[in-house]
C-alpha cells in the first residue's frame, strides 16, 4: 500500500471524524461513573450481545480511526457474579426497564459479516445504533433493521456495507439521524492508484424510489448523510419538507437534475454538502439573516450563476466551497470579505478573476484558502501574512505577478503552499520558510522565480515543486528528505550528473519524479531505486547509456529526447499498469519487445518514434486495449501492420511514417471508430486501396497521410467525417479522485505544415483541422468528386501522381483550404474560376501538368510566385509573363526535372506533444485547459506538462 493511499485513508477517517463531531452525535456510551447503579439487563439481550460479539473477529485494521479500539473486549459473560450488560462499554440501557436502548460500537475494530439472522436484531428496544468505522465485509444492510422501530439514530458509515439499501429503512419513522456515508471498497482504496472520486466504487446503492420514501416517511430527520451512496437520481423536491434538517450530506451520490432551491431555505439547515455530483445543477437563492448555515459546499457540481451578495447574511458560515462549478462573475466578489467566520474558502476553478480583493484581509480565521485555476491577476497581498491560522493556501494556476510576500514567513501553521503556474518573479530564499515547521508541501514551479536553496531544512516535505526556479545545482538538502512523494525540478539549468545520494533518497515513498528539461548527463542506475514510483520523466536532458528499468508500479515513463542507447529491456513489460510510455527521440536500437503491444491494458500512449528500432512492430494487441496513440515513426521498422491493431478500439492516432513497412493499405482499420489520424508517409506501402464502406469505415478520420509510398489505382475515398465537422478532436478525459483531485488526461500535438515556400505552424491540431495527403505515389485516373465535398479540409496534396482529367470545379467549395498542391500530375483543362473563392489559400501549386487557358485573375491566385504554375505550357495570364490573347504565345522551355520530393519534404512533420496527467496514486492532477495553447517552445511545453501534472485538489 502506497503512502498516498494511506493519506487518502487518513483523509477519509478525518472526514468521518468531522462528520461525527459536526453533528454533535450523541450516541450513548457507557461513560457512567463506577458509582452508577446499573439496571440489570434482560438475559435475552445480554446473550444477544455476546452472540453478536462472537460473530466478529477483532481486527485493528477494520477501523480507520486512529482512536479505534475494541470496545467489545470488555464484554464478559459473568464477571464476579455481576452480570448486567448495562455496564459494558458501548451499551446503554433504559434506566427503568433495563432494556438495551443504545449500542455504540463505532471504531471498534469489528471484522466480519452481518445478516438478518444476527442476534443484534433481538435488541428490539434499540434507539441508537452506531456501527460506523468497522469492516462488515461487503454485507448488505439487513432488512431486519425494521426490528428497531424505536430507532432515532443510525450510523452505518464507513463500514464496508454494500448492495441495495433495504427499503425497510423507511419504516424507521422516528429516525432523526441517518448516516450511511462512505461505504467504499477498501480494496480499491488500498490498491487502486487511480481511485478517483467517480471511480471510487460506491458500495451502497439506493433506489430513487427508496430515497423518495425515506424522505417521505422519515419526517423527523435532522441529519441525513448519504455521501458516496450511489443514488443516481434527482433529489426529490419533498426533501425540502424535512423541516428539522440540520445537516444534509449528499457528496458524490451521482445525483443529477436540478437541486431543489427550497432546501436552502430550510430553517434549521446548518450544513449542506452536495460536492462531486457533476450532473447536478442548481443555483444559490438570496440568503437572509436568519439562515443558520455553517457549512455550504457545492464544489464539483454543475451549480451556476452568481454568488449572491446576500451571502454576507450568513454570519455563521465557516465553510464555503464552490470550487469547479460554473459560477462566474468576473471579479472575485469582494463581499466575501464580510464572512468573518470563514475557516474554509474554496472558489477555485470558476471564472473568477482580477486582483485578490483587499476586503478579504478580514478573513483572518481562514485555515484553508483556495482560489486556484482562475484568472487572478496582480500581486499576492502581503496581508496574508496575518492569517495566523492558515494551513492550506492555494493560488496555483493563475496570472498572479510580483513576488512571494516576505510576510509568509509569519504563517507558522502553514502546511501546504501552492503557487505554481503563475507569473511570480523575484528571489525566494528558502530561508523564509524556515520557521514554518509544519510546511510539508511547497509548490513554486513554473513561475519566473529564482529559488535560493539551503543545505538543510527543518521540514520533511512530501511535495516539492521547484520546476523552472533557476536552479543551477541539484538542491543538496534533498538528500535529507526521507518522505518525498513528489519531486519536480524540471526546466532548471542543472548540469552534470544526478548526485549519487539521489538514488538513495526517499526510496520507499517517492511516487513521482520530474527532472526533465535540464542539462543532466551521465547514466541512470540499471534499476530505478524508488520501489513505489508511479511516474517519472527525465525527458529533454542528455542522459546516455541504457534505459533504467522502472518498478512494476509505474503508470508513466517518459524518457524522450535524450541519448539513450541499446535495446528496450523486456523488463519494461513488467509495468502492468503503465499508461504512458514515451521513449521517442533517443538512439535506441534493436527489436521492439513483442510484449509492448499488450503488456498493460491501461497503456494509452505508446511513443517510440525517432530511434533506430528495426524488425517488426509488436504483433499482438488485446481487445481490452486502451491505446489511443501509437507513434513508431522515424525508425527502421519493416514488415506488415499487425492485423490485431483492429483490437485497439480506442485508437485515435497511428503514426507509422518514415519506416520500411511493406504492406497493403490497412483498410481493416476502418472499423476503428475513434481513429482520427493515420500517417504512413515514407514507407513501402503498395497496391490498390479498396473501397471502404461509406459512412461506416473511418468515421472520424480527419488527417490522412499516405505520401511517398507505392500506392496505385484510384484515389481512395473514405473520409466522411471531413465533410461534417463532428468529431471532438483532441482527447480529454476528466475524472476525480478520492481526495478530490481532478484528473485530466489530455493529448494534443502540434504539427508543422511545410509546403513549398510556406511553413505554417499549427499551435495545436484544433478540432476542425483536416488534411489529406496522397502525394508521391502512383495514383491514377481522375480526381474523384468526393474531394470537393471535404469542406473542412485545410490542406490537400495530390502532387506527384499520375492523375488525369481536370481540376474539379467543386474544389471551390473547399473554402477553408490553406494549402493545395496538385503539381506533377497529368491534369489538363482550365483552372476552374471557382478557385477564386479559396480566400485562405496561402500555398497553391499546379506546376508540371498540362493545364491550359487563363489563370483566374484578380485574386490571391495571381499574387503567387510564378513557380506555382510553371511547366504548364498552355497556361496564361498573371503572374505568368505569357498574356492570354487570341494568338498563341511562344512555348516556354520545359522546366527543370523534378527532384522527386521537392514539394513535400516534411509536409507532415509530426511533432508529438504529449501532455498527460494521471500519475500519482490518485493524488494527481489536472487543470482546466480551456485557455491553454500548446506551443512548440520547449519551455512552454514543459510549462504545460508541469501544469497538468501539478494541480492537486484536496478535500
Ligand atoms: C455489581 O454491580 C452492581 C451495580 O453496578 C454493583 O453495585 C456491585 O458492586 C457489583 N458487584 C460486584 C461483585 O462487582
Ligand atoms: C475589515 O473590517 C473592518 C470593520 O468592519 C472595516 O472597517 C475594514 O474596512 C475591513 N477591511 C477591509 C480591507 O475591507
Ligand atoms: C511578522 O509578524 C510580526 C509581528 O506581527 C511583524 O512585526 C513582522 O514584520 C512580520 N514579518 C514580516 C516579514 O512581515
Ligand atoms: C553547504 O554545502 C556546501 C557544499 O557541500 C558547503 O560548501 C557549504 O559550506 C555548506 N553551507 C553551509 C551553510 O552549511
Amino acid at each position: 500500500m502506497g503512502l498516498l493511499d494511506i493519506s487518502i485513508i487518513r483523509m477519509v477517517s478525518k472526514l468521518v471524524l468531522v462528520l461525527l463531531l459536526f453533528h454533535h452525535v450523541v450516541i450513548a456510551t457507557s461513560s457512567y461513573s463506577s458509582q452508577k447503579q446499573y439496571p440489570s439487563c434482560p438475559d435475552g439481550e445480554k446473550s444477544a450481545l455476546l452472540q453478536f460479539k462472537d460473530s466478529f473477529t477483532i481486527d485493528k485494521s477494520a477501523s480507520r480511526s486512529t482512536d479505534a479500539y475494541p470496545k467489545v473486549s470488555s464484554w464478559k459473560p459473568a464477571e464476579g457474579g455481576n452480570s448486567t450488560c448495562c455496564s459494558w462499554e458501548g451499551v446503554e440501557c433504559d434506566e427503568k426497564t433495563g432494556h438495551v436502548i443504545g449500542l455504540d460500537l463505532g471504531s471498534s475494530c469489528l471484522h466480519g459479516s452481518i445478516n438478518s439472522n444476527s442476534s443484534l436484531f433481538r435488541l428490539v428496544h434499540l434507539q441508537r445504533l452506531n456501527l460506523s468505522d468497522n469492516n462488515f465485509n461487503y454485507s448488505q444492510i439487513p432488512a431486519s433493521i425494521r426490528n428497531f422501530p424505536s430507532l432515532t439514530h443510525l450510523d452505518l458509515s464507513t463500514s464496508v456495507f454494500s448492495g441495495q439499501v433495504p427499503s425497510e429503512l423507511s419504516l424507521l419513522s422516528k429516525l432523526t439521524y441517518l448516516n450511511l456515508a462512505l461505504n467504499l471498497d477498501r480494496l480499491s482504496e488500498d490498491k487502486d492508484h487511480q481511485s478517483s472520486e467517480e471511480e471510487n466504487y460506491p458500495l451502497l446503492k439506493l433506489e430513487a424510489s427508496d430515497l423518495g420514501s425515506l424522505v417521505q416517511n422519515l419526517s423527523s430527520l435532522e441529519v441525513l448523510s448519504l455521501s458516496f451512496v450511489n443514488v443516481s437520481s434527482a433529489i426529490p423536491h419533498s426533501m425540502a419538507n424535512l423541516s428539522s434538517l440540520t445537516a444534509l450530506h449528499l457528496r458524490a451520490c451521482h445525483l443529477f437534475g436540478e437541486f431543489p432551491v427550497r432546501i436552502f431555505q430550510l430553517p434549521n439547515l446548518e450544513s449542506l454538502s452536495v460536492r462531486y455530483n457533476q450532473e447536478l445543477t442548481g443555483y444559490f437563492p438570496e440568503f437572509n439573516q436568519s439562515s443558520p448555515f455553517i457549512l455550504l459546499k457545492v464544489g464539483f457540481t454543475g451549480f451556476f450563476g452568481t454568488i449572491p451578495s446576500s451571502i454576507q447574511n450568513l454570519h455563521s458560515l465557516q465553510n464555503f466551497d464552490v470550487a469547479q462549478s460554473n459560477f462566474s462573475e468576473g471579479l472575485v466578489p469582494s463581499f466575501l470579505g464580510n464572512l468573518r467566520q470563514l475557516t474554509y474558502l474554496d472558489i477555485s476553478a470558476n471564472k473568477f478573476g482580477g486582483p485578490i480583493p483587499d476586503s478579504l484581509a478580514n478573513l483572518t480565521q481562514l485555515a484553508t484558502f483556495r482560489i486556484s485555476t482562475s484568472r487572478l491577476t496582480g500581486p499576492i497581498p502581503s496581508w496574508l501574512g496575518n492569517f495566523s491560522k492558515l494551513e492550506y493556501l492555494d493560488f496555483a494556476f493563475n496570472r498572479l505577478n510580483g513576488s512571494v510576500p516576505a510576510s509568509f514567513s509569519n504563517l507558522t501553521n502553514l502546511q501546504i503552499l501552492y503557487l505554481q503556474l503563475n507569473s511570480l518573479s523575484g528571489v525566494v530564499e528558502f530561508q523564509m520558510f524556515q520557521n514554518l515547521q509544519f510546511l510539508f508541501q511547497l509548490q513554486l514551479s513554473w513561475n519566473s522565480l529564482e529559488f535560493v536553496t539551503v543545505n538543510s531544512t527543518v521540514q520533511q516535505f512530501t511535495v516539492l515543486g521547484l520546476s523552472n526556479c533557476s536552479l543551477t545545482e541539484f538542491p543538496s538538502f534533498l538528500q535529507y528528505q526521507k518522505g518525498l512523494e513528489r519531486l519536480e525540478i524540471a526546466g532548471n539549468k542543472i548540469r552534470g550528473q544526478v548526485p549519487n545520494w539521489m538514488w538513495n533518497t526517499s526510496i520507499e515513498t517517492l511516487v513521482y519524479l520530474d527532472i526533465s528539461g535540464n542539462f543532466f548527463s551521465g547514466q541512470f542506475p540499471l534499476v530505478l531505486p524508488w520501489v513505489n514510483l508511479v511516474g517519472i520523466t527525465f525527458s529533454s536532458n542528455m542522459f546516455h547509456g541504457s534505459l533504467p528499468v522502472p518498478p512494476p508500479t509505474m503508470l508513466e515513463y517518459t524518457a524522450t529526447d535524450n541519448n539513450f542507447t541499446g535495446e528496450i529491456s523486456s523488463l519494461l513489460c513488467n509495468m502492468k499498469n503503465l499508461q504512458l510510455l514515451d521513449l521517442s527521440k533517443n538512439k535506441l536500437s534493436g527489436m521492439l519487445p513483442q510484449c509492448l503491444g499488450n503488456f498493460s491494458d491501461d497503456l494509452t500512449l505508446l511513443l517510440l518514434g525517432n530511434n533506430s528500432f528495426h524488425g517488426v512492430i509488436p504483433q499482438t494487441y488485446n481487445s481490452g486495449s486502451s491505446l489511443r496513440m501509437i507513434d513508431v515513426s522515424h525508425n527502421k521498422l519493416h514488415g506488415q501492420i499487425p492485423r490485431s491493431l483492429v483490437n485497439c478500439a480506442r485508437l485515435e492516432y497511428l503514426v507509422l511514417s518514415n519506416n520500411q513497412f511493406n504492406d497493403v493499405f490497412p483498410i481493416w482499420l476502418g472499423t476503428l471508430q475513434e481513429l482520427k489520424l493515420l500517417a504512413m508517409r515514407h514507407n513501402r506501402f503498395y497496391g490498390v486501396i479498396g473501397k471502404s464502406r461509406k459512412n461506416v469505415d473511418f468515421p472520424k478520420l480527419r488527417i490522412l497521410d499516405l505520401s511517398h509510398n507505392n500506392f496505385t489505382g484510384a484515389v481512395p475515398s473514405m473520409f466522411p467525417s471531413i465533410i461534417v465537422n463532428k468529431s471532438a478532436y483532441m482527447f480529454t478525459d476528466v475524472a476525480y479522485d478520492a481526495s478530490g483531485a481532478r484528473i485530466i488526461r489530455y493529448a494534443g500535438y502540434a504539427l508543422t505544415l511545410a509546403t513549398k515556400g510556406l511553413e505554417q505552424y499549427y499551435p495545436m491540431i484544433r478540432e476542425e483541422f483536416a488534411s489529406f495527403d496522397i502525394s508521391s505515389n502512383k495514383f491514377e485516373g481522375e480526381i474523384p468528386d468526393f474531394i470537393g465535398k471535404l469542406k473542412e479540409l485545410r490542406s490537400l496534396n495530390l502532387s506527384h501522381n499520375i492523375l488525369t482529367g481536370s481540376i474539379p470545379s467543386s474544389f471551390g467549395n473547399l473554402t477553408k483550404l490553406e494549402s493545395l498542391d496538385l503539381s506533377q500530375n497529368k491534369l489538363s483543362g482550365q483552372i476552374p474560376q471557382q478557385l477564386r473563392q479559396l480566400n485562405f489559400l496561402g500555398s497553391f501549386n499546379v506546376s508540371h501538368n498540362n493545364l491550359t487557358g487563363p489563370i483566374p485573375q484578380g485574386t490571391q491566385l495571381t499574387s503567387l510566385n510564378i513557380t506555382s504554375y510553371e511547366g504548364n505550357p498552355g497556361l496564361c495570364g498573371d503572374p505568368l509573363p505569357k498574356k492570354c490573347g487570341k494568338s498563341k504565345a511562344p512555348q516556354r522551355p520545359p522546366s527543370t526535372v523534378d527532384d522527386g520530393d521537392s514539394s513535400s519534404a516534411g509536409i507532415f512533420e509530426f511533432d508529438w506533444k504529449i501532455v498527460s496527467a494521471g500519475c500519482g496514486s490518485g493524488l494527481i492532477v489536472g487543470v482546466v485547459l480551456a485557455d491553454v495553447v500548446i506551443t512548440r517552445r520547449p519551455d512552454m511545453f514543459l510549462k504545460i506538462v508541469g501544469m497538468i501534472r501539478q494541480m492537486i485538489w484536496k478535500i
